[in-house]
């Protein structure tokens, strides 16, 4: 069977997890390909609530391999907190695997993380500050430190000595901060070592064996299109390589290409953004308020991060980009969450185009000075002012609701398949599964 990947068509958090969650019984392995600790996927299903950095949203079924794969990077000591957290909620974490090529984050990567955003001055991109930029800047520079590595009690002392000699040199002398100690370090990431090695594999192989057995394979996307590095609104963007798009999954899952043959785009049925940058439809009004506190939809699903807890920034559907990232990432088929959150409104706006200079653009420049003066132009669409989170049909939904939907469709160029109207697990209208089999 080809595999499948599913992406996020704007900056994050459109609730790629509680899709992969949904989707993950079809099949038998669940694999994260790119992004690090900065991620959150917060998901809600019959074993409760849980907000999951690194490990793949699969997990929950018990009897799925999940996968992280050689293009994430790893916090271990995220990771291990993460994996106890699952053990003690009951939930079986054997079946999971890391590839030993994933890069690690270490001690001096949030240390980095934070100097450089305070060197941006006022231009500071609202990291996550988890370290996760610089520890794939590492990687490209090609002085990172890999699992592999710190599961190998010989080498990793050597390998340590020689990066931090490194690294220390620039923390002294560039960012003026102290010296990071070494024994310290190799203590903590031995102990990190011990804990991890169960778990540290050759992915790339187990992950092609499944693939010729002809087993369903779901690659899970991390962040948004819109964060990425090529096309998303550089330089306030994320610092994946590979990237999150679905043309990343290939190479951060180890699959040739040709192996992925859907890809799902999940979209909130409205825009946010955490940190800086442009976001042309960006709402500074009481409209913005009731968007980031739940909009008229369930209580406790307001906008604020999984990883850092900051609020988000809110604005209407911005049509000019879905539209981007649905032809950048080859979508398939989409996944349009949160329409609950838009029950409250008597009227719905939908970007579908831009002003620049008085003339009328369908792309968001690459210039960051023109990105910030576009303003956005708007169609309006009449709200359905009821409570749909109970809904489980298509047919079932308001006219006016399905007709939102289909507006989108339009702009996307492709169907959605399923849409959320809630938190949990069953609070979604289902009408075809991902592999493209209707329900
Ligand atoms: P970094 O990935 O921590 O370097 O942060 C770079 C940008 O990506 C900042 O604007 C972050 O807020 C944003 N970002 C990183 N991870 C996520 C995520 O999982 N959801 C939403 N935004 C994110």
């Amino acid at each position: 069977m080809p595999a499948v990947v599913i992406i996020g068509g704007q900056w994050g958090d459109e609730g790629k997890g509680r899709v992969v969650d949904f989707h993950a019984r079809y099949c038998s392995m669940i694999g994260r390909y790119s992004a690090g600790t900065n991620a959150g996927h917060t998901i809600m299903n019959e074993r409760g609530k849980f907000a999951l950095h690194l490990v793949p949203a699969g997990i929950f079924y018990g009897d799925k391999a999940c996968v992280i794969g050689n293009g994430v990077v790893i916090d271990p000591d995220t990771l291990l907190a993460e994996i106890a957290m699952l053990s003690e909620r009951g939930i079986d974490t054997s079946k999971l695997v890391i590839s030993d090529r994933a890069h690690v984050i270490m001690p001096w990567h949030p240390v980095i993380d934070l100097a450089d955003e305070e060197l941006r001055g006022d231009s500071a991109i609202g990291t996550t500050g988890t370290g996760t930029g610089p520890a794939f800047h590492d990687k490209v520079a090609r002085i990172g430190i890999r699992i592999g590595d710190v599961v190998d009690t010989e080498r990793f002392p050597a390998r340590l000595r020689e990066v931090l000699d490194y690294k220390n040199r620039v923390i002294t002398g560039l960012y003026q901060k102290p010296a990071l100690d070494y024994d310290q370090i190799l203590n903590d990431y031995r102990e990190f070592g011990e804990k991890l090695r169960p778990y540290v594999a050759d992915t790339t192989s187990i992950v092609q064996e499944a693939h010729w057995r002809g087993e369903m394979i779901l690659l899970e996307g991390a962040q948004g299109s819109l964060l990425d590095l090529d096309t998303g609104t550089y330089p306030y963007v994320t610092s994946s390589v590979p990237a999150s798009v679905a043309a990343g999954a290939a190479i951060g899952i180890g699959l040739g290409p040709t192996a992925i043959e859907r890809v799902v785009g999940v979209y909130k049925a409205y825009q946010t953004r955490v940190g800086n940058g442009p976001m042309p439809t960006e709402l500074d009004d009481e409209d913005g308020v009731s968007l980031r506190e739940g909009g008229g939809g369930v209580p406790g699903t307001s906008e604020y991060g999984t990883t850092t807890g900051r609020a988000r920034r809110t604005g209407w559907f911005d049509g000019v980009l879905a539209r981007y990232t649905s032809r950048i990432n080859g979508v398939t088929s989409v996944a349009l969450t949160r329409l609950d959150s838009l029950s409250a409104f008597e009227r719905i706006k939908i970007c579908v185009a831009y002003e620049l200079d008085d003339e009328r653009v369908t792309t968001l420049p690459a210039s960051l000075e023109d990105a910030n003066r576009v303003k956005p132009i708007y169609e309006e669409l009449p709200g359905w002012k009821q409570d749909v989170s109970e809904v489980r049909h298509l047919g079932d939904l308001p006219t006016e609701a399905r007709q939102y939907v289909r507006r989108i469709e339009q702009l996307l160029d492709a169907p959605v398949d399923m849409i959320s109207v809630g938190p949990k697990r069953h609070q979604a209208i289902v009408t075809r599964d991902i592999f493209g089999g209707r329900i």
